[in-house]
Formats: structure tokens, C-alpha cells, sequence
């Protein structure tokens, strides 16, 4: 039996932690769907012709460490903004969501474009300031030097094209449920979550 837990949202608002904790809470696979772009990006910013890569991409290979750098994170956005990358890499995204056992999938048009049937919708967002210090404390840990200012123009940048693109733009289904953890730990977006998840699974 499938079941798809849909979680969109904008830049380091939570979404690949809360979909973690989740797909690890109920037993089911977990897609971050940023690294789809991502890789992309990456293929791009080595002299790829954006089409072609998202045609070519092997998701087995997506290795999230290389990825997740503000470059990278920039030239997704920016590939993202095109409608044969987003047509290629939408095939990949359905059938995931709907394998047997469940699964918990992230990014921007998930319970709007990706799986408009989701089983359970969650748009998880939070101010851009909170989301840019969240995300320079992770690069900070991870020993990345960086700039707390360059990271919210970079997280407002993004959220601009991400939410003004003609095609799937980011914007919560009429059916998602909000949750805006700007004052909430990780620990208690996962409970309200989870609450949320077993209500509809009963
Ligand atoms: O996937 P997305 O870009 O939306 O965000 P993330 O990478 O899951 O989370 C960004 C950071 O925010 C992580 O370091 C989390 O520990 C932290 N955080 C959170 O995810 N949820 C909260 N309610 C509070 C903080
Ligand atoms: O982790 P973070 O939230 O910062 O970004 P991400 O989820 O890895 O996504 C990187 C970029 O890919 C986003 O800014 C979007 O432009 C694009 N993206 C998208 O268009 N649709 C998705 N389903 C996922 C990501």
C-alpha cells in the first residue's frame, strides 16, 4: 500500500529534517527533491546544458555532502525556473511517492504539481531571518566559512524565483497544513507532524 507524505516549503525552513524524522518515526522511504536540482545545478555550473543533464540524471548517484553549498543551492533555483529540467525529473518524483511501504517527499510543488493526491500535505515555512541563521549555524558546524548577511540575500534571491516562477511555483496547496516553525524546535514540528499523519492514517 502507498502512502505519500507530501512537505513543501522555502529555503531552511525544516522540511528535509521534518521529512527525515518522519520517513524514520513511520517506516517510510524519504526523497529530498532539492537535490534533484541540485544536481543539475552542479551539471551546469561544470558546462552542462541544463536539459540534458536533468535527462541524463542517474538519481542513484545524488551525493547530498557535494551538493549542499550556496553555489550549488543558487544554480538550482535557477535551473529550476525551466520547464523541460522540471518535465524530466518528474517521472523519477511520481513513482517514487508511490512505492509500497509510504513515502515522505520535500521540495517546492510537491503537494501542488508532484503528487496532487498526497495523503497528507505539509507547507512548512518560517521568517527568512530564522532561516538564514538556521542555515549559516549548519555551515558554521560543518567548519564552511561564511557570511550571515550573503546567506539571507541568497535565501531571499531564492525564495523570489522560487515563488514568481511560471511554472510550479512554490506556494502551499489549498490543502496543505501550515506550520511555521519559527518558534518551534525541529522536536516539536515533528510532534505536531506526526499528530497530523496518524489522524489521516486511522
Ligand atoms: O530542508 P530545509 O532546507 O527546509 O531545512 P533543513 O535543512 O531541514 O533545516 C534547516 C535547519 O533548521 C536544520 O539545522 C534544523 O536542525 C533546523 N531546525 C529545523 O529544522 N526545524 C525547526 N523547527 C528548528 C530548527
Ligand atoms: O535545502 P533548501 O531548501 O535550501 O533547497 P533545496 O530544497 O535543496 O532546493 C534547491 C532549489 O531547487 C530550490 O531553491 C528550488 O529552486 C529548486 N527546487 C524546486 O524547484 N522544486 C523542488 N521540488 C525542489 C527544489
Amino acid at each position: 500500500m502507498s502512502f505519500t507524505i507530501a512537505i513543501d516549503g522555502p529555503a531552511a525552513a525544516g522540511k528535509g529534517t521534518l521529512a527525515q524524522a518522519l520517513s524514520a518515526h513511520f517506516g517510510f522511504a524519504y526523497l529530498d527533491t532539492g537535490l534533484l536540482y541540485r544536481a543539475v545545478g552542479a551539471g551546469v555550473i561544470a558546462g552542462g546544458d541544463p536539459v540534458a543533464v536533468a535527462q541524463a540524471l542517474d538519481p542513484s548517484d545524488l551525493n547530498a555532502d557535494t551538493l549542499r553549498t550556496q553555489a550549488v543551492a543558487e544554480a538550482a533555483s535557477r535551473v529550476a525556473v525551466i520547464p523541460d529540467v522540471r518535465a524530466a525529473l518528474v517521472a523519477f518524483q511520481r513513482s517514487f511517492a508511490r512505492r509500497d511501504g509510504g513515502a515522505v517527499l520535500d521540495g517546492r510543488d510537491i503537494g501542488t504539481v508532484i503528487c496532487p493526491d498526497a495523503d497528507v500535505k505539509l507547507f512548512v515555512t518560517a521568517s527568512a531571518e530564522i532561516r538564514a541563521d538556521r542555515r549559516f549555524a549548519e555551515l558554521t558546524a560543518k567548519g564552511v566559512q561564511t557570511d550571515l548577511a550573503a546567506i539571507l540575500d541568497e535565501v531571499r534571491a531564492r525564495d523570489d524565483r522560487d515563488q514568481n516562477r511560471a511554472e510550479a511555483p512554490l506556494i502551499a496547496a489549498a490543502d496543505a497544513t501550515l506550520i511555521d516553525t519559527t518558534s518551534m524546535t525541529a522536536a516539536e514540528a515533528l510532534a505536531q507532524a506526526i499528530t497530523i499523519v496518524t489522524a489521516k492514517r486511522a
